[in-house]
């Protein structure tokens, strides 16, 4: 079937590097995020979930890294999206990685990222959302904020630059995100140890009082890793996982293809729904499912297999803003997904 996306708008993005366009993108969608052209949308009751205790007009939302400086949150709602998950942000601002760090993988309908949290700074982030809240373009969906380290702090020193972030930004985000599974930060991704993740989920939960707080955990993990996880996230009152962010594991793309970074997109899609299905045997807690979601299919079978939320990064990309409302559709005219 014809897509005005597909056939049309994407082949002309993609004539463009991928970062630069997606600069592009976002620099439009946050000037149209600065127009009052975006009230607040009619709520479909059907689609309505309660999860860790907030109110999601729909259950697709957007992943973190598309918007890390939360400079478009009104556009982004007003595509459809029923929440946005705004970051990686980090207490101190930071360039990332040098570029070339962004590449597209068309013929496995994949991404491979190393941007390495460029971003402006958890301040930067407070002062904008601050001024958004008090405007009446602050949509009505959940905005999560996804934390990182910053790159020039040690690992010993993580739980304290976690905690800068957190405090600059609780006033100001609808749940908060631990980013313990990005590759493109040294040593991050040992942070999902039992040993430094019980003190890290335990201190950061102490600064949020109610707000939730979620983990994001990598798909490369082992189960008896992931077991690890679970065992010490119910206890430290982590309110729900994010599964999954980028893969290292290139095995699923042509040799030619594999370079540096995290792999998103179709390659990842088998190794998030095993994850899912995994924790969903193992654990009560609520989960986002995302990595691999490139189409209605795809969705329903997350929602199938007791996904909470889905989150969207490489499948909005590759099938454009359209799949948001497909996916809704569908979920409308299957009712036995929200019962
Ligand atoms: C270009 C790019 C940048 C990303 N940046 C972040 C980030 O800053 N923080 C994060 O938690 N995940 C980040 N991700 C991971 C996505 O949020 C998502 O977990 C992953 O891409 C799998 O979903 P997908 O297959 O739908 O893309 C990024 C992904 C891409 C493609």
């Amino acid at each position: 079937m014809f897509s005005a996306y597909e056939d049309l708008l994407r082949p002309l993005l993609f004539l463009v590097d991928p970062e630069k366009i997606h600069e592009y993108t976002l620099h439009a969608l946050s000037v149209g995020s600065s127009l009052p052209l975006f009230g607040r949308k009619a709520q479909d009751l059907q689609l309505r979930r309660e999860v860790f205790g907030l109110s999601f007009p729909n259950p697709v939302g957007l992943a973190a890294g598309f918007d890390k400086n939360g400079i478009a949150i009104p556009a982004l709602a007003a595509l459809g999206f029923g929440s946005v998950e705004i970051g990686t942000v980090t207490a101190s601002a930071q360039p990332g990685n040098p570029k070339p760090r962004m590449f597209r993988v068309p013929e496995a309908e994949a991404i491979i990222n190393r941007l390495g949290f460029n971003n402006r700074g958890a301040a930067a982030m407070a002062e904008r959302l601050q001024t958004l809240r008090q405007s009446p373009r602050w949509p009505a969906i959940p905005v999560g904020i996804n934390i990182g380290k910053s790159r020039v702090v040690p690992l010993e020193n993580a739980v304290e630059d976690y905690r800068k972030s957190l405090r600059s930004l609780r006033e100001h985000g609808d749940y908060f995100v631990l980013n313990v599974s990005s590759p493109n930060t040294p040593g991050l991704r040992s942070l999902q140890d039992p040993a430094a993740l019980g003190p890290l989920c335990a201190t950061l939960r102490l600064e949020l009082a109610q707000k939730p707080l979620l983990l994001k955990i990598a798909p490369d993990l082992t189960w008896k890793e992931v077991d690890d996880i679970l065992r010490i996230a119910e206890p430290s009152g982590i309110s729900g996982i994010i599964a999954t962010n980028t893969t290292i594991d290139h095995s699923n793309i042509p040799t030619s293809r594999r370079t540096e970074g995290g792999l998103s997109g179709t390659p990842l899609r088998d190794r998030s729904y095993e994850i899912l299905k995994y924790i969903k045997t193992r654990s009560r807690l609520p989960v986002i499912s995302v990595g691999g979601i490139m189409n209605v299919t795809d969705a329903l079978a997350r929602f199938d297999a007791g996904a909470d939320l889905i989150q969207l990064y490489t499948g909005f990309i590759y099938r454009g803003p359209g799949i948001i409302g497909q996916i809704c559709r569908a979920l409308r005219e299957s009712g036995e997904h929200f019962s």
